[in-house]
């Protein structure tokens, strides 16, 4: 699970929480690997403080342009952010499975790689 410059959005700052959201993800992956259900607890918290505030950052600057499609993309912010609590809240009772781990991967790296490339084009007007 890597991070490659095919994901890049020219933003530094972007680019830099992408690169982290990837880690958070190898890092969840090896605890599943490993069996580690206190890293992979650990990593989901790190993990949602991350998302947190990843998505208002990219948030904010989105509003400094004209992309149409902001209000959407906060829409899918909200829904991804109440998923994840809703997973933090069921791992305190039962172990990450690879389920959750799953659809941790798949949405975010869809997310990065199809979502957030759609709003490059409206960065570089700046
Ligand atoms: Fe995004």
């Amino acid at each position: 699970m890597k991070w490659t410059p095919s994901l890049a959005t020219g933003h530094a700052t972007i680019d830099g929480q992408h690169r982290e959201l990837f880690q958070c993800l190898a890092d969840l992956e090896q605890a599943a690997a490993e069996n580690s259900t206190m890293f992979a607890a650990y990593t989901l918290t790190r993990l949602k403080h991350y998302v947190r505030d990843h998505f208002a950052d990219e948030e904010a600057v989105l509003r400094a342009t004209d992309y149409p499609g902001l209000e959407a993309h906060i829409a899918e912010h909200q829904r991804f952010r109440a998923q994840l609590s809703e997973l933090q809240v069921q791992s305190v009772n039962t172990d990450i499975t690879p389920e959750m781990q799953a659809f941790l991967v798949d949405w975010l790296v869809n997310h990065i790689a199809r979502v957030d490339l759609d709003y490059v084009p409206y960065l570089k007007q700046k």
